[in-house]
């Protein structure tokens, strides 16, 4: 069988000893490259003043990190521009933030070039390269046009847009044609499945577009099993496979962490209050603001409650060179201090907000001391944070997720989440109040129902089935 060769923007690169980092697709997919052979190529996170020299190169057992530098024109166009405030707010549903300059636009695929053109020397005829996400749509079609013709795979980790929103993105064109260079493309849901055919069939470029047993394409709940599609004069598959979490492994950090220093004194410190927790990076698709409304029209329709709860949002910065993050920032320290100005009392801060990182450990700890995971997106391709707590839970007393139906997640999580819309604070303000005050017995059931479908489809079994898929091809076609 012949080596895998990861791509994407960011690598995680393993410690000292040789251990990759701690989240769970950055292990299965080491386990996948480990297995036989490879190599993960990305982008180093330095910046350079003029242009980037070679890539560094870093072995470790059968893997080698091959790393590149970026000039900061590259990582302001590239990163910051053309993904960060086109592609990202666009497949996120937010045309109004949508910032199109035709420079930025010409970093992205300039960085697609840099990085096809470092690839190919290190190709090999049966290695089989998978990329991952939206910084790197293009990447195939740079290499087709370099005479590769190996399979190639590309897993889009967030959604993909209905195409009247896709459609008003500059280059929308090029970049959904780009795509038929994959042998397969892998989406989270297959609402995003569906989006996506839908706009090979408005753009008229899907010539032939068959469901997996062999008629009009089928959309339901076919995770993994996709269609076969014919369109600007190639043949691939495309289908859904939700991203999993390392669910045991995760239960099992949780379980150990309770009785710990920081999760412990956090417990100390609740002083029998009930714990809500929200856990995102500070980013607008994650209805962190809606969310404190939310929490707030709750406080305000249960008085009696107030006191007994405490929220706890932890938000660590992410992006902060793209304008629409910095303003985030201060918008929710704002709006964390009006809510805690309005309802506080001298005993009592409603919402706790800490803006930065938190070790995996400790995250799985809080998330267990929860008695409510608060998983609000208004878009998301299908959220960790959500199978996370759900994971994280005991089960002989386990919290209640509160999900957004806009979250990837909610189409496994049907009938253990409580299901909100975050754009209805009324709505949003009773879902918390139905988990804080569901019984043991459904508390647990929901748990059960969620657990087991996450236990059966771990990321080792996400890996798996795109790998499978992928080095089967299109020969069903
Ligand atoms: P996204 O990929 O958009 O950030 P996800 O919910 O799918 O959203 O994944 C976020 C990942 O980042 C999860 O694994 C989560 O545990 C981690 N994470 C989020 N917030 C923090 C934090 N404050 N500290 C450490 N890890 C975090
Ligand atoms: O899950 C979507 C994603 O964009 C990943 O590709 C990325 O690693 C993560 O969110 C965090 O974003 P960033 O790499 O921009 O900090």
């Amino acid at each position: 069988m012949g080596r895998l060769i990861v791509v994407s923007n960011r690598v995680p690169v393993p410690d000292r000893n040789g251990n990759p980092p701690a989240g769970g697709l950055a292990v299965a997919v080491h386990a996948a490259l480990q297995s036989d052979g490879g190599i993960w190529m990305g982008w180093s996170g330095e910046t350079t003043e003029g242009e980037p020299g070679p890539p560094t190169v870093r072995q470790e057992g059968n893997i080698s990190y091959v790393l590149s530098d970026l000039s900061q024109t590259d990582v302001d166009e590239y990163y910051n521009g053309f993904a960060n405030r086109v592609l990202w707010p666009i497949f996120h549903l937010r045309l109004d933030l949508a910032e199109y300059a035709r420079r930025e636009m010409a970093g992205y695929f300039r960085v697609n070039r840099l990085f096809a053109e470092r690839l190919v020397p290190m190709i090999q005829p049966d290695d089989v390269i998978w990329v991952h996400d939206y910084h790197l749509i293009p990447l195939a079609d740079e290499l087709r046009k370099r005479g590769v013709t190996n399979r190639i795979g590309f897993f889009l980790h967030i959604p993909w847009p209905p195409a009247d929103i896709m459609f008003a993105m500059p280059i929308y064109d090029t970049i959904l044609r780009s795509l038929a260079s994959y042998d397969l493309i892998g989406f989270q849901t297959d609402y995003d499945l569906e989006n996506f055919i839908g706009c090979l069939r408005r753009e008229g470029c899907g010539d032939q577009i068959r469901g997996p047993d062999g008629g009009d394409i089928a959309v339901g709940n076919n995770t993994g099993a996709g269609s076969w599609i014919r369109a600007c004069g190639r043949d691939f598959a495309a289908a859904a496979f939700p991203i999993g979490i390392d669910t045991a492994r995760f239960a099992s950090l949780a379980a150990r962490v309770t009785a710990r220093g920081q999760v412990r004194d956090m417990r100390r410190s609740l002083e029998g209050r009930a714990l809500i927790i929200g856990v995102d990076r500070l980013d607008y698709s994650k209805g962190i603001a809606q969310r404190i409304d939310a929490y707030e029209r709750f406080l305000q329709n249960n008085p009696d409650d107030r006191e007994r709860v405490t929220m706890l949002q932890v938000a660590p910065k992410s992006r902060s060179d793209v304008p629409e993050y910095r303003a985030m920032q201060d918008a929710i320290a704002t709006q964390c201090g009006q809510v805690n100005g309005r309802h506080g009392t001298i005993n009592w801060v409603p919402i706790r907000y800490v803006n930065r990182s938190l070790s995996r450990a400790i995250l799985a700890g809080l998330y267990r001391e929860a008695r409510v995971g608060l998983v609000t997106p208004l878009r998301d391709g299908m959220n960790l944070v959500a199978k996370e707590f759900v994971a994280a839970q005991d089960p002989e007393d386990p919290g209640v997720l509160v999900l957004s139906r806009f979250a990837g997640a909610a189409r496994e999580l049907a009938g253990g989440a409580v299901f909100c819309n975050p754009y209805d604070t009324d709505q949003t303000a009773s879902a918390i109040a139905q988990a804080l005050s569901m019984p043991l017995a459904e508390r647990q059931e929901r748990w059960q129902r969620m657990m087991g479908r996450l236990l059966d489809y771990d990321i080792t079994h996400w890996c798996r089935d795109f790998m499978t898929a992928l080095r089967q091809g299109t020969d069903r076609a």
